[in-house]
This record gives C-alpha cells, sequence and structure tokens, in this order.
C-alpha cells in the first residue's frame, strides 16, 4: 500500500516536472551579419548602440514585475561580455561549461540545455522567459531543442570579418510579427539593419 502510495506520488512529480518543462520555451536572440557572422576574435564584429539596446530592452522586459528572464549562453559569450557589464543586469544569468568553473553569485553554470531546463524548472515562479544568447553551438542546440520557442534575429545589412557563425535556420521556420518588435528599417552609422521574429511552422 505504502510502495504503491510512493509510486503515485513519484508518478504525479514526473508528470507535474514534464509539465512545468514543457510550458518552458527558449527564445534565441542573436544578430548576425549578411555572410551570417556574428563574431569576431571573442567579440562582436560591430558597435551598434541601437541593437545593443533593443536586446537588453526585450531580454530585460517583464510582464510580471516579480519575474526576471533568464539569459543563458556559452562560456566563451560569457568570456566575451566586459567585465563591467557581468553578469548581464536584472537577468538571471546562466553560463553553459563542461568545465568545473564556478562564477559565485554573478552566473549559474549549468553542463548542458537540459541540465540548465532542469535549473529554471526549479525556480519557474521566478522567471517568465528563457533567452538563449549564444553563441553557435547554443544557438543550434535550441533550434533543434523541442523546447525551442522562437528566434528573434537581427539582419545586419552588411558583411564583416567574422569567425563565429549563426547556424543554418531550418526550413519550416517560418517569419511572424511581435508587437516588441519594431518592423521598420533601422540604421545606424550608415548601417541598416532588420529585426525578424521566427516560429517553427
Ligand atoms: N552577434 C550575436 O548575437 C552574438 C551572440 C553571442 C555571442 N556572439 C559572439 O560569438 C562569440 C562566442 O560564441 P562561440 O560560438 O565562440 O562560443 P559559445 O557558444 O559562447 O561558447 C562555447 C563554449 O560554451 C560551452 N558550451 C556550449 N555548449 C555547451 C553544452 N551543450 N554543454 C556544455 N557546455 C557547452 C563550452 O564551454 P567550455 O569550453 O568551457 O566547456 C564551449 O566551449 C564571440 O565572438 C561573441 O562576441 C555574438
Amino acid at each position: 500500500m505504502l510502495f504503491n502510495y510512493g509510486d503515485k506520488c513519484t508518478r504525479l512529480l514526473r508528470q507535474t516536472c514534464s509539465r512545468a518543462n514543457m510550458q518552458l520555451k527558449l527564445e534565441l536572440i542573436a544578430a548576425a551579419c549578411e555572410n551570417m557572422g556574428i563574431g569576431n576574435n571573442g567579440a562582436l564584429p560591430w558597435r551598434l548602440k541601437t541593437e545593443m539596446e533593443y536586446f537588453t530592452r526585450m531580454t530585460i522586459d517583464t510582464k510580471d514585475k516579480n519575474k526576471k528572464n533568464v539569459v543563458l549562453m556559452g562560456r566563451r559569450t560569457w568570456d566575451s561580455i566586459p567585465i563591467k557589464y557581468r553578469p548581464l543586469n536584472d537577468r538571471i544569468n546562466m553560463v553553459l561549461t563542461s568545465q568545473s568553473l564556478d562564477y559565485g553569485d554573478k552566473a549559474i553554470v549549468c553542463k548542458s540545455i537540459p541540465h540548465a531546463l532542469e535549473v529554471i524548472a526549479g525556480m519557474q515562479n521566478q522567471i517568465e522567459r528563457v533567452w538563449i544568447i549564444g553563441g553557435s553551438s547554443v544557438y543550434k542546440d535550441a533550434m533543434e531543442s523541442p523546447h525551442f520557442g522562437r528566434l528573434y534575429l537581427t539582419r545586419i545589412k552588411k558583411e564583416f570579418e567574422c569567425d563565429t557563425f549563426f547556424p543554418p535556420i531550418p526550413n519550416d521556420f517560418v517569419l511572424v510579427t511581435d508587437p516588441a518588435v519594431p518592423q521598420d528599417v533601422q540604421e545606424e552609422k550608415g548601417i541598416k539593419f532588420v529585426y525578424e521574429v521566427y516560429e517553427k511552422r
């Protein structure tokens, strides 16, 4: 009897956890230039203040002011953030690495995306959105994940020298609109760029 009860509890707990996991959606945000480059020498290949402000606004804003968003990134993306901007403010920073690193209270270290999702599921009522902020392999894994939600991609209409690239966008991704995203062409320092949003068809 006791065994059956325990068994039922375990099953219920698993179902609850998997329901919690199902609700989690990964939202990717990236900026890529015409050759789909996203980085060079461990930094961004461009300096576009408006684009950076867009990234900051999108990743910080929450409807529920009691909640925060997660920014989940690869270890090299974390390293690429200037120390004075680390951790990214008003967001829960999470870093993927295979190493035994410790960022203290600046960032939560996770060993894989599923591990990060487990950690996030444990704090779900404090979190509104989960933003994947790079780099290459993390974007690829997130686009292939059953938890993929949306891709927010800034297309910079210029070629830059890059050593890091955005992975191919799957054929079943379609453009959608989001009222929080400006639809007109942006321009800064003579460089044009547009904000796109994709979902899986
Ligand atoms: N334009 C943009 O939107 C944008 C966005 C983000 C980054 N960037 C640029 O991209 C470059 C950095 O990106 P990157 O692709 O080189 O590196 P990255 O993805 O940021 O970091 C790669 C590292 O993350 C860890 N990692 C990744 N996936 C993992 C997994 N599934 N499980 C465990 N650990 C995992 C590993 O760390 P360990 O080696 O420690 O195990 C791996 O070496 C920089 O130039 C940055 O400025 C641009």
